[in-house]
C-alpha cells in the first residue's frame, strides 16, 4: 500500500517537473542551495518576521473585508459588528490592527540590523534602497488603513496628515483637494482609501518584497561579521564551490526560523489577547469613538510608528519647513550606502566613536517618538525636539566624516563561528 502512495508522489512529482522545469532551479537558487553565512545571530530573524507579519495581515485583512464597509455611513458600525457580532471577528480585527505594529516593530529592528553591520554596504545597496521603498509603502499603507474604521482619529488624522500637502506651494489647495475627493476627509476619501489600502498598496508591497529578496541573493546576505563569505575559501560538505562559510538556507534557517516564528506567535498572542490597543499606543483610545466633523480630539497624534517623523514636523515652527524636515528625514536614509564611507561593515569592527554615534542615533530616535506622542505644548520638550532633529540629520550628513576617520579593527579573513 505505502509503495503504491510513494509511485503515485514520483509519478505526480515528475508530471509536475516535465511540466514546470523551471520551478525546481528556482527553489535551489533560494532554498537549499541558497548558501547563508553560518553565523547568524537573532538579528536575522527579523526578515522573515516581517514576512510572516505581511502574510498575517494580508489574511486577516482578506476576511475583515468581507465585513466591512468602505462608506462614511456605515464603516464605524461595521467595524463593531465585526468586533461584537462576527464569528472570531474581534481576533480577526486585533490580529489585523495589532499586526500593524508589530509590522513596525520588526521591520524597525530588521532596518537598525542593517545599519549595525554595514548591510547596505557594497554590493548591498540595491537591497537597501528596496527596502527603504518598502519602508515607504508600508506607512502610506499603514496611514490608509487607520482611516478605513472611520473612529475621530481615523478622520482627524486623516485631515492633518493630508493637509501637509497644502504647504505646497501653488498648488497646495488644489492638491489636498485632490487627494480628499472633497473639502473635509468624507465618503469619497474613505471609499478611495479602502481600494488603495485592500487592493492597490498590497500589491506594490508584494512586489517590492519579491525583488528585496531577489536582490538579496544575487548578491548574497552579510553576516554579524561583515565578513564576504564569497571571497572566503570554497568547499562545504555540500558543495565544492559553495563558500566554505555558508550552509544552505533549507533546511537548517527555515528550521531554525520555524524555532522563533513560533516564539514569536507566542509573544504575539500574549499582545492580542491581553493588550491589543496596548493602552493606546497601537489603537488609539479617540478612535473606539465614530468619527464627527464637529467635534475635535484634544490631541490629534498619529500612531507611534509615525511619531518620530511627526515630532521633526511640529518642531520646525514654519509649516511648509517642517513638512520638507520631515520628507527629509525619510530620505536621507536612502542615502545611507553613500554615505558611509568605513572600511569596515559590521560595527563590531568598528570605533568606539561609530558605536557611541550609533547608539546615541538610536535613543534620539525614540525620544523623538515619545515628543511626537505628547501633545506638543511643553516648550522645554519643543527646545529638546529640535536639538534631537538636528543630531538626526547631523548624524547622516556628517557620516562620511566620522566614519573615514574613526578607528577600525581588523576584520577576521572568515566568520568568527566556522568550524
Ligand atoms: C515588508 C518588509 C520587509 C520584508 C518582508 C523583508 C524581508 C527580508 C528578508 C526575508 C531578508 C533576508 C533575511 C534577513 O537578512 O533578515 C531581508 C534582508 C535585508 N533587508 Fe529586508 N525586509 C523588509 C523591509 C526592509 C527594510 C525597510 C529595509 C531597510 C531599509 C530592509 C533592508 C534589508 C537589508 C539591508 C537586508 C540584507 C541584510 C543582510 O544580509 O545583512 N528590509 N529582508
Amino acid at each position: 500500500m505505502s509503495n503504491v502512495i510513494v509511485r503515485t508522489a514520483n509519478n505526480v512529482w515528475d508530471w509536475f517537473n516535465e511540466r514546470a522545469p523551471g520551478f525546481m532551479p528556482v527553489y535551489r537558487k533560494h532554498m537549499s542551495e541558497y548558501y547563508a553565512p553560518k553565523n547568524f545571530n537573532i538579528w536575522y530573524i527579523f526578515g522573515v518576521l516581517s514576512l510572516v507579519v505581511l502574510v498575517n495581515q494580508i489574511v486577516t485583512g482578506i476576511f475583515l473585508t468581507m465585513h466591512y464597509k468602505p462608506s462614511a455611513e456605515e464603516a464605524f458600525a461595521s467595524v463593531e459588528y465585526i468586533m461584537r457580532d462576527v464569528e472570531w471577528g474581534w481576533l480577526i480585527r486585533y490580529m489585523h490592527s495589532t499586526g500593524a505594529s508589530l509590522f513596525f516593530i520588526v521591520v524597525y529592528i530588521h532596518m537598525f540590523r542593517g545599519l549595525m553591520y554595514g548591510s547596505y554596504q557594497k554590493p548591498r545597496e540595491l537591497v537597501w534602497i528596496l527596502g527603504m521603498l518598502i519602508y515607504l509603502v508600508l506607512m502610506a499603507e499603514a496611514f490608509l488603513g487607520y482611516v478605513l474604521p472611520w473612529g475621530q482619529m481615523s478622520f482627524w488624522g486623516a485631515k492633518v496628515i493630508i493637509s501637509l500637502f497644502g504647504a505646497v506651494p501653488v498648488i497646495g489647495n488644489g492638491l489636498t483637494e485632490w487627494i480628499m475627493g472633497d473639502y473635509l476627509p468624507s465618503d469619497a476619501t474613505l471609499n478611495r482609501f479602502f481600494a488603495l489600502h485592500v487592493i492597490a498598496l498590497p500589491l506594490v508591497l508584494l512586489l517590492l518584497v519579491v525583488l528585496h529578496i531577489f536582490a538579496l541573493h544575487e548578491v548574497g546576505s552579510n553576516n554579524p561579521d561583515g565578513v564576504e563569505i564569497k571571497k572566503g575559501p570554497k568547499g562545504n560538505r555540500w558543495s565544492k564551490t559553495a563558500p566554505a562559510d555558508g550552509i544552505p538556507f533549507h533546511p537548517y534557517y527555515t528550521v531554525k526560523d520555524t524555532f522563533y516564528v513560533v516564539a514569536f506567535f507566542v509573544l504575539a498572542a500574549f499582545v492580542i489577547f491581553f493588550a491589543p490597543d496596548f493602552g493606546g499606543w497601537f489603537l488609539e483610545h479617540d478612535n473606539f469613538v465614530e468619527a464627527n466633523r464637529l467635534v475635535t480630539p484634544e490631541h490629534i497624534k498619529p500612531v507611534w510608528y509615525y511619531t518620530p517623523y511627526y515630532a521633526m514636523l511640529r518642531v520646525v515652527p514654519d509649516k511648509l519647513g517642517g513638512v520638507l524636515v520631515m520628507f527629509g528625514a525619510i530620505a536621507i536614509l536612502f542615502l545611507v550606502p553613500w554615505l558611509d564611507r568605513a572600511r569596515v561593515r559590521s560595527y563590531r569592527y568598528r570605533g568606539l566613536l561609530s558605536k557611541l554615534l550609533l547608539a546615541a542615533f538610536a535613543v534620539s530616535f525614540i525620544w523623538l517618538g515619545k515628543i511626537g506622542a505628547g501633545p506638543g505644548t511643553d516648550p522645554v520638550e519643543t527646545i529638546v525636539g529640535r536639538f534631537l532633529t538636528a543630531f538626526y540629520f547631523l548624524f547622516f550628513l556628517t557620516m562620511p566624516i566620522w566614519t573615514r576617520i574613526d578607528k577600525t579593527k581588523p576584520v577576521p579573513d572568515r566568520v568568527t563561528t566556522h568550524d
